[in-house]
C-alpha cells in the first residue's frame, strides 16, 4: 500500500528531475553555465573611470589586444575577462591595498524569503563587474545561491565539497582551501552547499553536554578558516540559513559587517525587529563567552520594494522613522526581470539581453547598480578611501 508519506519521497524526486531538467535547459550542455555577457566600449570607459579614447589608444599601441570583431548578429563587446585585463593595463583595478582589511559580509535575517540569497548573488556579480575579487559563500543548506550560480546542489555538489568536512565534529579538513571553487565568473569564486550541510546542525545537537564548547570550536574554526582565505579577496559575502542555529552563529561572528534585506512588509518589518534584538543578546552572551563579534557596519536594506504599491511606502516610512540612516536610502525595486532570471538560475547581471521589455531591465539594472553600490561604498570606506559624501547621507547624519 501506498501512504501518504512515502509520497513525499516520490515528490521530492519528481522535484528533484525537474530542478534538473530545468537546469539543463538554463545552461550550456556542460553541466556550468557560461558568462556570456558584453559591454560595449562606452560601459566598459565608464566602469574603468576613464575615457573611450584611452581605451581605443591602448588597443592602438598594442597595450591592450584589438577592439573585438563584430560577429553575426551578435552584439559585440567586451567580457568581464577583457574588462579584468584591461583594468590591469590601464591602472584603474578597484582593489584593496594589501594592508586593508577585506569585508566579511554576513547577508543575515532569520526570517526566511526576505532576498538573503537575492541579495548575495547579485551583490556578488555587481562587484565582480566593478573588478573585485569577490568569495561566496553559501552557508545554507537550502542552496539558493550555490543554485543561482548554476550548480544543482542535489548533483553537482557533493558534502565534501560544502563547509561540512571543515566543520564536522570529526573534521577532515584543517582549512577551507578545498571547498574554494571557479564560478562562470573569472573573479568571483564560491564555496557551495548542499542538503547534508545539515549535518553540522545535528552533530551539535548530538554533542549534548559538551554542546557549549563544540559550538565555541566551530565559532573559532569558520572565522580562522574565513580569515585566511580572505587574504586572496577584496570582500567576501556570507549567505547564512534563517534560523538562529551553529552556523548561522558561527557566520554572525565570522563577519566583519552585517546587511540585514527585508521587504517593505510589516511581517518582515516585524521580524527584523524580532532578529535585531535576538542578535543583541545572542552578542552580548557571545562577547560573555570571549568570543568577539565586531561589525564595521551594520545596515538594513529594502530588498523588494513595489512603488505601486501604497502599503510598502508606508511600511518603508515606519523603517525609516526607526531605523534612520542604518536604512540604506536606495531600496532594491521589486522586478519581474529578478525573478525572471532567477528562474534560469541567474542574476541580472548574467543575462545577455532582457527577459521583459528593455526598459523594465534597464530599470532593474540600474536600481541594482545603485542599491549595491550604496555597500560598495561603506566597504570602500572602510579602506579609507571613500567617495565623498552624498548630500543625502550629510543630512541623514
Ligand atoms: N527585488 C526582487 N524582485 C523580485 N523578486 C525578488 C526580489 N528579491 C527577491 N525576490 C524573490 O523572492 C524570493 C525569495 O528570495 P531569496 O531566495 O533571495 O530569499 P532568502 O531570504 O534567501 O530566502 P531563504 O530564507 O529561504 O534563504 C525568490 O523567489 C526571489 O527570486
Ligand atoms: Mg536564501
Amino acid at each position: 500500500m501506498h501512504s501518504e508519506v512515502t509520497r513525499i519521497a516520490e515528490l521530492a524526486e519528481a522535484g528533484e528531475r525537474m530542478i534538473e531538467r530545468l537546469r539543463k535547459k538554463a545552461f550550456l550542455p556542460e553541466s556550468r553555465k557560461g558568462l556570456s555577457v558584453r559591454y560595449g566600449i562606452a560601459e566598459a570607459a565608464a566602469l574603468l573611470g576613464c575615457s573611450t579614447n584611452r581605451i581605443r589608444m591602448a588597443e592602438d599601441d598594442g597595450r591592450l589586444p584589438p577592439p573585438p570583431p563584430t560577429e553575426n548578429g551578435r552584439r559585440p563587446g567586451y567580457s568581464i575577462e577583457d574588462l579584468l585585463h584591461m583594468r590591469q593595463v590601464l591602472d584603474a583595478s578597484p582593489a584593496r591595498a594589501p594592508l586593508d582589511t577585506p569585508a566579511i559580509i554576513a547577508v543575515q535575517n532569520f526570517k526566511g524569503g526576505v532576498g538573503k540569497s537575492t541579495v548575495t548573488t547579485h551583490l556578488a556579480h555587481y562587484l565582480g563587474v566593478q573588478g573585485y575579487r569577490v568569495l561566496v559563500v553559501d552557508c545554507d543548506s537550502q542552496a539558493t545561491t550555490t543554485t543561482l550560480f548554476g550548480f544543482n546542489p542535489h548533483f553537482n555538489i557533493t558534502r565534501e565539497q560544502t563547509l561540512y568536512p571543515y566543520l564536522s565534529i570529526e573534521p577532515t579538513q584543517a582549512d577551507l582551501l578545498y571547498a574554494v571553487q571557479k564560478t562562470p565568473w573569472p573573479n568571483v569564486d564560491l564555496i557551495p552547499s548542499n542538503l547534508e550541510l545539515f549535518d553540522v546542525e545535528y552533530e551539535l545537537a548530538a554533542s549534548g553536554a559538551d554542546g557549549g564548547s563544540v559550538l565555541a570550536s566551530r565559532f573559532r574554526k569558520l572565522k580562522a578558516g574565513l580569515l585566511d582565505l580572505a587574504r586572496g579577496y577584496d570582500i567576501v559575502l556570507l549567505d547564512p540559513p534563517p534560523a538562529l542555529g551553529t552556523i548561522s552563529l558561527a557566520v554572525m561572528q565570522a563577519a566583519n559587517a552585517l546587511l540585514v534585506p527585508l521587504a517593505a512588509t510589516t511581517p518582515d518589518f516585524c521580524s527584523t525587529v524580532q532578529f535585531l534584538s535576538m542578535m543583541e543578546q545572542v552578542t552580548e552572551q557571545l562577547m560573555n563567552a570571549g568570543i568577539e563579534v565586531d561589525y564595521d557596519f551594520v545596515r538594513l536594506l529594502c530588498s523588494k520594494f513595489d512603488a505601486n504599491d501604497p502599503s510598502h511606502a508606508m511600511v518603508r516610512q515606519i523603517m525609516e522613522q526607526s531605523f534612520g540612516p542604518a536604512l540604506l536610502p536606495v531600496p532594491i525595486l521589486e522586478s519581474a526581470e529578478i525573478s525572471h532570471a532567477a528562474m534560469r538560475m541567474m542574476t541580472i547581471y548574467e543575462l545577455e539581453r532582457p527577459i521583459g521589455t528593455a526598459r523594465t531591465h534597464k530599470r532593474s539594472r540600474n536600481n541594482l547598480d545603485e542599491a549595491m553600490g550604496q555597500i560598495e561604498a561603506l566597504v570602500r570606506r572602510g579602506w579609507g578611501i571613500a567617495q565623498p559624501a552624498s548630500e543625502r547621507e550629510v543630512v541623514n547624519g
